[in-house]
């Protein structure tokens, strides 16, 4: 009896090994991709990939240098394709496209990771995605936002820059505002998503919102790279790993407090109160869970994002003393009070949020899309239907034939008709495009100008700290960005 059992665990490892070696050879020889440049191993296996994105922190700069090496159409992993190419681009990213998000997004989902039903952000099914999104994005119009939310942002912009001078005269100066435009942009989100404000920038770090996007980026993270150890690890009693995703029923628990405000039963209207009035008029609707799960997913997606691309922002500003004086000037000139709308007409605070954008949107990473059933023709080369195709918004924007000297920060550039260029406005997407483009992205451009104005009226002639070199602020991203020192400390003027 105990050798029939071994000779059957032989022959099913036998079995799966030879099933494994059968597939490296189609891969390698007979599969379609093989004909697209890339590295000796990309037919073998995409773990050198997975390593650059995850132990080296160098997603985006990995795949520009892949790029670089083998040209527009890159094969970096058996069934996985990056492309830089705007044709491509373009059909991959369009209104209604058939090109679907890859299930490695439901990994980022709070219910726990890769458990349904999945939030805006993570939902793959583009017929549920495309009901939510129509009634989310009601709440994210330009129109909606100025009339309904520009106060919470001039509130919260203004608490963060009293919470900043109040901490740099008790600090020599000195403040890292990769600190506080976390706490910034996590209070404005929150207040839309839940209807109340969690004052994160008044009790700090210690927020147990704040607390949880931060375990959320980390734990989520990892389950959306390496899904198969994310399987395994969950089920361990370890408590360091079980904390790695605690983050998610503080998400969830709080999206309840969104579900109470949209349904009239307290005071403090929500974004969702809006988008539940307009459902009445059609069908279907938000259930309670949606509702708390995308307040949860929203807020999560609006926090770091803004929060880092203003902190390179300021870095980048005080990196040129010369554009940071021009800045100075052009904000100085505003009559208080201000309105977003106002602000939207400064010419080189706008090119600088552009230029920042370029450079350092916040999410640059490549975006994992599906070839749809019948396969497609991209570029010369066939697709098989299931290949991961990928582009990036961090090589769209530093191609040289589209921007001039694309590693260097030139706001200068935004000055003239750049921005109504055809070329530029295919390549340019720092909120992706199509039917996945950015829901917040109204919302993120009006924290940035509003922040970036109050920053430089308040504290005319801020400098970098010592402590914050090119070398601190290089990028280190997997699907977000971030500093690789981890902050970006600055000396704020004392009176
Ligand atoms: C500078 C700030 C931001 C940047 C650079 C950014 C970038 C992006 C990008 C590139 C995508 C597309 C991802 C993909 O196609 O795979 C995206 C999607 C998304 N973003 Fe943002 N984002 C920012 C701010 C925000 C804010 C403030 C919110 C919250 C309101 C938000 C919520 C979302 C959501 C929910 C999606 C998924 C939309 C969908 O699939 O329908 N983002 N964002």
């Amino acid at each position: 009896m105990a050798s029939s059992v071994f000779l059957v665990i032989y022959l099913s490892v036998g079995a799966l090994f030879l099933q494994q070696i059968a597939q490296v050879i189609y891969n390698v020889f007979f599969s379609e991709l093989r004909k697209i440049p890339g590295p000796w191993y990309a037919g073998i296996t995409g773990i050198p990939k997975q390593y650059n994105a995850i132990i080296q922190r160098k997603q985006s700069r990995w795949s520009h240098e892949m790029h670089k090496t083998y040209g527009p159409y890159v094969r970096i992993a058996p069934d996985e394709v990056l492309i830089d190419d705007i044709v491509a681009f373009r059909e991959v990213h369009r209104m209604g496209t058939p090109y679907l998000k890859t299930k490695i997004y439901q990994y980022l989902n709070p219910t726990p990771p890769g458990t349904p039903p999945y939030g805006l952000f993570q939902e793959t099914d583009p017929i549920k995605h495309s009901n939510v999104r129509r009634m989310v994005a009601r709440g994210f119009s330009l129109g909606y936002l100025r009339e309904n939310w520009e106060a919470t942002v001039h509130d919260r912009v203004k608490a963060a820059m009293k919470g900043m001078k109040e901490e740099a005269a008790s600090n020599g100066g000195e403040v890292d505002v990769y600190k506080w435009w976390p706490l910034m942009a996590g209070d404005v989100i929150s207040t839309l998503m839940f209807g109340e404000c969690p004052y994160a920038i008044e009790r700090g770090l210690d927020d147990e919102l704040i607390a949880a996007y931060k375990l959320n980026d980390a734990g989520n993270g990892f389950a959306y790279s390496f899904p198969y150890i994310y399987h395994i690890l969950k089920w361990l009693p370890i408590p360091s790993l079980k904390r790695a995703w605690a983050g998610n029923p503080v998400l969830i628990r709080q999206g309840q407090q969104a579900v109470k405000n949209s349904k009239g039963m307290s005071q403090k209207a929500n974004i969702f109160a809006k988008v539940l009035a307009e459902a009445e008029k059609d069908d279907p609707t938000l259930s309670d869970f949606e509702i708390a799960l995308n307040a949860g997913v929203l807020v999560f997606a609006g926090t770091d994002t803004t929060a880092t691309s203003l902190t390179y922002l300021v870095w980048a500003v005080l990196s040129n003393s010369g554009l940071r004086r021009e800045l100075e000037d052009e904000v100085a000139q505003l009559q208080i009070p201000y309105t977003d709308e106002k602000v939207e007409s400064l010419p080189i605070l706008n090119a600088v949020v552009k230029e920042t954008l370029r450079l350092y949107g916040a999410a640059p990473a490549p975006l994992p899309r599906y070839v749809p059933r019948e396969g497609a023709l991209l570029g010369g080369y066939y697709f098989p239907a299931g290949t991961t195709v990928a582009t990036q918004a961090w090589t769209l924007h530093r191609n040289p034939a589209v921007f001039e000297n694309p590693d260097v920060f030139d706001h200068t550039r935004w000055l003239g008709d750049l921005a109504s260029r055809e070329d530029v406005k295919a390549s340019w997407a720092p909120y992706g495009a199509g039917s996945r483009i950015c829901i917040g992205m109204h919302l993120a451009d009006m924290e940035l100008r509003l922040a970036t104005t109050a920053f430089f009226r308040e504290f005319k002639g801020a400098e970098l700290a010592a402590s914050t070199t090119r070398e601190s602020m290089e990028v280190d991203n997997t699907f977000l960005i971030e500093p690789h020192g981890g902050a970006c400390k600055i000396i704020l003027p004392t009176e």
